[in-house]
């Protein structure tokens, strides 16, 4: 808070508290961009590998590592599950990861399987050689703000008549800079989601702040949508957990969300998790 004083709730709806939680959120955007461009070890984990190698002893998590209490993992692990699951794909599979290069994650899939894969980052950190061994992989870094308008564009641009066939999302201590508000975190969930393609999945992480809006929205998904096969687990670590789904064939153009008064009422209970006021 810029006043110094412990917002009522951590999703304030409405008035001063809203406005300062969104110009937190801005604040720590320009902040975190500044530190990527200056700093290459701003995050212990950044552009991490999809599988856990030579029996997980890499300092960096995979995301293998991050997603496995979702997914039905095998000896060929993260990229095998997708490998297994897009068959009927290969050669023309799409891959986004939204916060993160993702130029070492693309590199664990066989070779010939993806068509073009893409990662979001606020900042493009690579070297000359990096760039080189991406454009052999047909992989694209996209640097900017998923918050914004221009990034989105670059997106679109990036994807052409393509849909996504696999989304990621890990952000770690990049959450820190999505603004405390469900309303608009549900708005670039539902961002991505219209780019997935038939079959697609999705997988995602969230702050444990947020599981009083997640539960019930997967609960709901299960209940009422169960071909989504949405899933929710805590993550192996203390800050996260993580939701998977599939864009079933026939499933809404949109995703749908929590009724606006369940948002609203469970933004007034709170969250007993302060996750936003967790600074690394
Ligand atoms: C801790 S790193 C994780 C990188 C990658 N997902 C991984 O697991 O290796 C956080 C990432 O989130 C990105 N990020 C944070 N806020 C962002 C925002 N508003 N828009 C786009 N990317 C963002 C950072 O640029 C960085 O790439």
């Amino acid at each position: 808070m810029n006043s110094g004083e412990r917002p009522s709730t951590p999703f304030p709806q409405r008035g001063r508290e809203r406005r300062e939680a969104l110009d937190e959120s801005k604040k720590r955007i320009l902040d975190l961009t500044e530190k990527e461009r200056t700093d290459a070890t701003t995050y212990d984990t950044y552009d991490a590998p999809m599988n856990t190698k030579d029996g997980g002893s890499e300092k960096m998590t995979s995301f293998e590592a991050t997603f496995t209490r979702l997914i039905p993992l095998e000896k060929d692990g993260l990229t095998g599950f997708i490998e297994r699951r897009l068959e009927s794909k290969r050669g023309g599979v799409v891959v986004l990861e939204v916060g993160g290069p993702a130029s070492q994650a693309m590199r664990d899939f066989s070779p010939g399987f993806l068509k073009k894969s893409a990662g979001i980052t606020l900042v493009d950190q690579r070297d000359d050689k990096q760039r080189d061994t991406d454009v052999a992989h047909n992989h694209t870094v996209i640097a900017g703000d998923i918050l914004s308008k221009d990034t989105d564009g670059k997106v679109e641009k990036w994807l052409g008549e393509d849909r996504v066939d696999v989304m990621i999302q890990r952000m770690y201590a990049g959450w820190q800079s999505m603004p405390r508000d469900p309303n608009i975190i549900a708005g670039e969930l539902q961002k991505y989601y219209v780019l997935l393609g038939e079959g697609g999945l999705f997988l995602g992480q969230v702050p444990h702040e947020l599981s009083v809006f997640v539960r019930p929205w997967v609960n709901m998904l299960q209940r009422e949508y169960p071909d989504y096969q949405a899933k929710f687990e805590p993550e192996d670590h203390p800050y996260y957990d993580v939701i998977f789904l599939t864009r079933y064939k026939g499933a809404p153009k949109n995703l749908p969300m929590l009724d606006s008064a369940t948002v609203k009422e469970v933004s007034a209970q709170g969250s007993t998790v302060g996750y936003w006021e967790i600074q690394e």
